[in-house]
Order: C-alpha cells, then structure tokens, then sequence
C-alpha cells in the first residue's frame, strides 16, 4: 500500500473458471500451435447482441451501438466457436448487450458446448426467464455471472435506468443457485454506489454466490460520457479500499472477492486484457474481432470480420490484432522500465483517450508525463443527470 493508502498494482479481475480444460476426455479437441511463436488465446468474448432493456450510463458497449440487423446469425456463432476450441480458447463469455435479447441463445450455448468450451453467461438478469435458464443449463451452461447496480433496489434500478430490474435479477440469480450452476454477481462500483460495497458482498454472501467482483468503473464507451457523474472522491475509494481487506477477511470461508480499484487513482496502470492480442480476443455482434472491448475507440485501426477470415486468421494476421502487440512500440519511459512486460505500458484506449496517442504510456502511471491530467480530470465531480445507453 502506498502512503495514501492506495494499492501500487490496479490489478484487473482476472476470472478463471473451473474447469478451464476441454470437457470431454475421450475427445480433448487439443489445439493445434497455429503460429510457432505466439500463444494461442484462452478466452472469447462473444458479444452477442448490443440489444438491451438496461441503460447503465457505464455500459462498456461503443456508444455507435450495432443493430439487429447486422448480427450474426446462429450458424456463423457455430463455426467462430469451433474455430476459436481449434484455436486453443478455453473459455467462451456470452455477453452483450444483453445476450437473453438473442431468440437462438440456447442454440448457441449449445454450440459452444459441443465445441468443448468452458460456457460463461454475463447477464443483467432482465430478459432470461427461469424456463430459457433451464434450457440453457441442459444445453449445457457452465457458468452465470449476474450483474447488480447496487444493494439498494431504488439505486439499483436509478442506476440501470430500469424499473423492477432489481427484483428480477434477484429472482434469476435464485433460479441459477437453485439449479446447481455456480454464480458470480457482479457490480460495478462508482461514486452512487461505492459506500456499500459491504452490502453488496452481504448480499452476494446471501444469494450463495461463489464469487462477487467490485469493479470500479472504466471510462470508456457510456463511462467516459459520464466520467464526471460517475467519478468517486479520492476520500470514497480510501475507505473503500480499508473496506475491503475487512470484507476478505471476514468472507474468507464464504466467498471470493475480487476487486478493481479505480485507474486514475492508481500508481501504476492495469495490463489491460493482460497484454493487447494475448490473451483474449472480442467478437463484436456484426463479427469485428476486436483485441479488447474498447478498440474501435482508436481510429485508424483495421478490424477483420469472422464474416470474412477465419478466427485464426485474424488472431495471427489482423493489422488490428498486431498494432500494439508486444512492447517494441512502446516509448520512454515504458521503453526502458523493468515493469513493461508486467503492464505492457497500460491501456492502449486509456493512452488514446486521455492523450490522443493510443502507443503513449498510460497516463494513469505515475511516471508518464502526461500524469497530471489524470488527477485533474479525477478532480472533476458533478452531481449530473446520466446519460444513460441507449440504442
Ligand atoms: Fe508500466 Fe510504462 Fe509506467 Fe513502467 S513507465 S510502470 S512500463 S506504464
Ligand atoms: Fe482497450 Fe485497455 S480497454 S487496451
């Protein structure tokens, strides 16, 4: 911890789920190396729809939102997933957008099954009845990670821009306890709702949830829009931060917490997606495979379509894929710091961001530069309406 109480690391939540492993012995489907030097990606986040009947003013969806009409289809999800088991990732994420939007979303959970991936469902919670979560679990659902806005239902449901959406998440959470699937709840922590993260892991303790991730927001997309709406008080994130070795401790048969605390009050930058081109890579509900969620925010980046390359393709090959891969990009003072195959300089959409140069050091880190800006714009605080997402 430094002087100010602060953690040095803004470490990001790093999810692993058991089992990360092809499920199927008699046919473990084992990868075959596409590329003699670069590892393949574990995990796949499958935007599925951008479609959802929340508004969270954080939402990490673009704010150029894809529309029904140029989804994917069924069969095109089928062969991303085979092609991403072939690949070598382990884990598929069904995310949004609100994925329960999609009428083929069993189908595709089914897919993802058969292609022997590890099955995560990231849901609002509004939109999946307790009879689609039942087909989804017997089409083979590994995983479900419910969102809450806050503990309070009024907050919760201010936030979401949603009325009765508390209840509702509530209830489907029951429903995936009550079906045996192991649950993580997850909320995203800022300024309205940063005084009760106690009760938000009180109440992910009463739902029986295996896990509960506290994730300051990141401003991008909806979030950067409302950075100052959302911003907490460097007095807010202290207290939260006590909070939480308290809450480890008194927990620590019952739960794992996981937390992120806020970039701009950091020392040092996250290694966002653990490396840019990695790990993971994103596919958009139109098909774009993205490195992260966030890169369409630097313009003048190439994006492939699973629509017209192979998965594999794009991981080796995609000009987007390749931009930032590495650290050879990187400048003083990342060029020459003994942290830069740890955080690989930050966030290339932070950098671009708050400095208009995505190969800038992050500016969250306290040796950059250009770090003053970011406890400037920390400062900037309003008690403004949201703007909440929507299509
Ligand atoms: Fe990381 Fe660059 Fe800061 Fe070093 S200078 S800690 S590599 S962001
Ligand atoms: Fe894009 Fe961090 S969100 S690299």
């Amino acid at each position: 911890m430094t002087a100010a109480g602060l953690p040095l690391v803004n470490e990001p939540v790093v999810t692993t789920f058991e089992p990360a492993v092809p499920k199927d012995p008699a046919n473990p489907g084992e990868p075959k190396p596409i590329h003699p030097t670069l590892p393949p990606p574990l995990g796949l986040l499958a935007e599925l729809t951008h479609r959802c009947p929340l508004g969270c003013p954080y939402c990490s969806n673009p704010l150029a939102l894809d529309r029904r009409d140029v989804e994917l289809d069924t069969n095109t999800w089928v062969r991303v997933f085979n092609e991403g088991a072939q690949l070598g990732v382990m884990q598929v994420h069904l995310s949004g957008g609100e994925p329960g939007a999609r009428r083929d979303l069993v189908e595709i959970v089914g897919s993802a099954h058969t292609a022997n991936l590890y099955t995560n469902l990231i849901t609002s919670g509004v939109g999946i009845t307790a009879h689609t979560l039942r087909d989804l679990w017997e089409a083979g659902l590994d995983h479900v990670q419910v969102s809450i806005q806050d503990s309070d239902a009024i907050s919760s449901d201010h936030i979401a821009g949603y009325r009765g959406a508390f209840q509702r998440k509530i209830a489907l959470a029951k429903e995936v306890v009550r079906l045996g699937l192991p649950l993580t709840i997850n909320a995203v922590v800022h300024r309205a709702n940063i005084a009760r993260i106690g009760e938000m892991v009180d109440l992910a303790v009463a739902l029986r949830a295996k896990r509960v991730e506290l994730a300051h927001v990141q401003y991008y997309g909806w979030a950067l829009k409302n950075r100052a709406a959302l911003m907490p008080s460097r007095e807010q994130v202290d207290r939260a931060i006590a909070l939480l070795d308290e809450l480890r401790r008194r927990h620590k048969d019952e739960i794992v917490i996981d937390a992120v605390v806020p970039d701009y009050y950091a020392r040092f930058p996250k290694p966002c997606i653990g490396g840019w081109g990695r790990r993971s890579l994103n596919v958009t509900p139109s098909g774009r495979v993205l490195p992260c969620h966030a890169a369409e925010s630097i313009p003048g980046l190439e994006f492939w379509n699973v629509r017209d390359h192979s998965l594999g393709e794009i991981w080796t090959s995609s000009p987007a894929f390749n931009a930032f891969r590495g650290t050879a990009f990187l400048p003083e003072p990342c060029a020459s710091c003994e942290r830069r195959e740890i955080d690989f300089g930050g966030c290339r959409c932070q950098a671009f961001a708050l400095t208009g140069d995505a190969r800038a050091t992050d500016p969250v880190c306290h040796l950059s530069p250009q770090h003053a800006l970011v406890a400037e714009l920390a400062a900037m605080q309003e008690d403004s309406p949201y703007s909440y997402r929507r299509m």
